[in-house]
């Protein structure tokens, strides 16, 4: 099962990606939880003893010269563009409580997107993480979905859109869902999250009409709580755990696993 997650910023795309990543390993699959949002905090999030000490991938300047035959940031050289990774997330992932994490760093941008070596290594690895494993991969995106091409659309089995009860939210939901449309990607399904009544529920579901939804998350004081005492939120809050839960059934009656 391969499951990517965007949204706004601030929604719970990381809260979400964290939690699921948990309980599919306690459910008994072998996950790797990828960090794609170049901010990204999800070592932490999953409560990794030293989330600062992990060097991203885009950061590996000797890897990425050792696979494309060229430093990063050298855009118009000679340098291969199907470099081999099979090999990194064995090599270069993090493993904490059965979850193994790899994080990705920043693509670099330019015109018409950049040709450089760092990226060509990121391409790679997210083709073969989606296309060329099968482990549960988990990635945590930022508000788009820079990470996916049309070569790889058909190999995710759901985009989850995080969205809270709140229009600009609402309004990436749209905008994420036209950008997956336009690669081909039509497994789409919309999570509700920080929802403190049912008016906030209700709001989301008749400003998302025709929207699938997988779930929605209740706000829980017990995760801020959690964060401003440096813990690992992925167990802060039991409210919140039991209905990832029902997402994560959710997410497997799609792909037609049986839990
Ligand atoms: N259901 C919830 N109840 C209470 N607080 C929450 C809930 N979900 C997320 N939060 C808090 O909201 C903040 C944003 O959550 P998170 O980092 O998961 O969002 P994000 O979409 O990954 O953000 P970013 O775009 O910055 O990566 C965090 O401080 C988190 O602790
Ligand atoms: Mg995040």
């Amino acid at each position: 099962m391969k499951i990517a997650i965007s949204g706004k910023g601030g929604v719970g795309k990381t809260l979400l990606a964290a939690l699921l990543s948990k309980t599919f390993v306690e459910s008994g699959y072998s996950v790797i939880a990828i960090d794609a949002d170049p901010d990204g905090n999800l070592a932490a999030t999953l409560g990794f003893p030293h989330p600062e000490k992990i060097i991203p991938i885009s950061e590996m300047s000797a890897l990425i010269e050792e696979r494309t035959g060229a430093p990063p940031g050298k855009a118009g050289g000679y340098f291969k563009l199907n470099p081999r990774v099979d090999d990194l997330p064995e090599n270069y992932s993090q493993e904490y409580s059965g979850i193994k994490l790899m994080v990705m760093g920043r693509l670099k941008r330019g015109g018409g997107g950049c040709y450089c070596p760092e990226n060509a290594l990121l391409q790679a690895l997210v083709t073969h993480l989606l296309l060329g494993r099968d482990e549960v991969v988990i990635l945590d995106m930022e508000a788009g979905i820079e990470h996916l091409g049309r070569a790889t659309a058909k190999a995710v089995d759901k985009l989850i859109i995080v969205t809270e009860p709140g229009r600009r939210s609402v309004d990436t939901v749209y905008r994420v869902d036209k950008l997956a449309k336009d690669i081909g990607l039509q497994n789409i399904g919309v999570v509700g999250n920080k929802i403190r009544d049912p008016k906030d529920k209700e709001f989301l579901i008749s400003s998302l009409a025709g929207f699938e939804f997988l779930g929605f998350i209740p706000y829980d004081q017990a995760i801020l709580d959690a964060d401003l005492a440096s813990r690992s939120l992925v167990n802060a809050s039991q409210r919140i755990n039991n209905e990832v839960r029902n997402i994560y059934q959710a997410l497997l009656a799609v792909s037609g696993t049986t839990a």
